[in-house]
């Protein structure tokens, strides 16, 4: 049994399997439609959510399936006290697959440990979003048309992003990726993500506080929020939460073939009008986690073969 707790859990050829199972199903969601008739998905959220829940629910209800679950701790059993382990080995009762979203670092893994069904880490504290990044990587692929060879600026609250984390982790195994990584002081990479993922694989980066000064060469630009829900104080977060703000003026600095991604939600770091730029591409990326989520659903029920469904 497989789970996807981390972006490495799946070696590369496994990713590309499920990236290309996602082009097949984008190309004819209808062929799809029956492949998990009688399975059931639990999304097990603990923390907010709008498109990675409801994307996987999507992506379930698509595969012909259906879905149950929580949508906050407090609808649960957890407000009782009760252990993740428990609630998995319950779960497992109910459900053929399992999403799991938790503030604590490391509970879908916990949870993994305890399951008898595939466990998906929906994000977990300012750790890991690994299914964002198979969103992210998607979204790339599609739009550059390969996942090697480029500069990407990652921009924001680069410490707190789970899904930072994880994109850089998954696109350290590609070739000729260069990161930019574009943060107030206060909110930098981690130093373990530096540590353990860039220094270790020799992966060329610099750290800088300009947006404008690096945008002419990107060919990525990621932008991110400032996660209010981390911070320990308000004033903090109230002082930093502006610092970057694409802007239409900004956008005339870029390249003519950048793509911009962001994970969503949104909340000033991105102005309107440049929804309307071609090179916006984070709507994109929400139709995409949807057909990144089936791929992967059928992948761990092993409904898939080698990027090929065996329906
Ligand atoms: N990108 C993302 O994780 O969005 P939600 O928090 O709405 O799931």
């Amino acid at each position: 049994m497989r789970h996807m707790i981390d972006p490495l859990d799946f070696s590369v050829q496994e990713v590309e399997n499920v990236l290309d199972l996602a082009d097949s199903i984008a190309a004819d969601p209808s062929r799809y439609r029956e492949v998990c008739r009688y399975k059931k998905l639990a999304t097990l959220f603990y923390e907010p959510s709008t498109r990675t829940r409801l994307s996987f629910e999507a992506a379930m209800l698509n595969l012909g399936g259906s879905v149950l679950g929580f949508s906050s701790a407090d609808s649960s059993s957890a407000s009782k006290g009760e252990s993740i382990a428990d609630t998995i080995r319950v779960i497992s009762c109910y459900a053929d697959i399992c999403a799991i979203r938790h503030p604590k670092e490391g509970a879908p893994l916990r949870a993994s440990m305890y399951s008898r069904i595939p466990v998906i880490n929906a994000g977990d504290g300012g750790h890991q979003h690994p299914t964002q990044t198979l969103t992210d990587l998607l979204t790339i692929r599609r739009r550059l048309g390969r996942l090697q060879d480029f500069t990407i600026g990652l921009c924001g609250d680069l410490k707190f992003g789970r899904t930072v984390h994880s994109l850089i982790k998954s696109l350290s195994r590609y070739s000729g990726i260069r990161f930019i990584l574009i943060s107030p002081e206060e909110l930098r990479v981690p130093d373990y993500v530096i540590r353990e993922v860039l220094d270790a694989n020799a992966i060329p980066y610099e750290e800088v506080t300009s947006l404008e000064d690096v945008m002419p060469q990107l060919d990525i630009l990621y932008m991110t929020r400032v996660q209010k829900e981390r911070f320990f104080n308000e004033e903090d977060y109230v002082r930093l939460k502006d610092t970057y703000i694409l802007t239409e003026d900004k956008m005339k600095l870029a390249k003519e073939k950048m793509a911009v991604l962001h994970p969503l939600p949104r909340v000033n770091e991105i102005t309107l009008p440049v929804d309307n730029d071609p090179r916006a591409a984070y709507f994109e990326q929400v139709q995409n986690g949807v057909y990144v989520r089936m791929a992967l659903i059928m992948t761990l029920l092993g409904l898939a073969d080698g990027g090929k469904e065996t329906k």
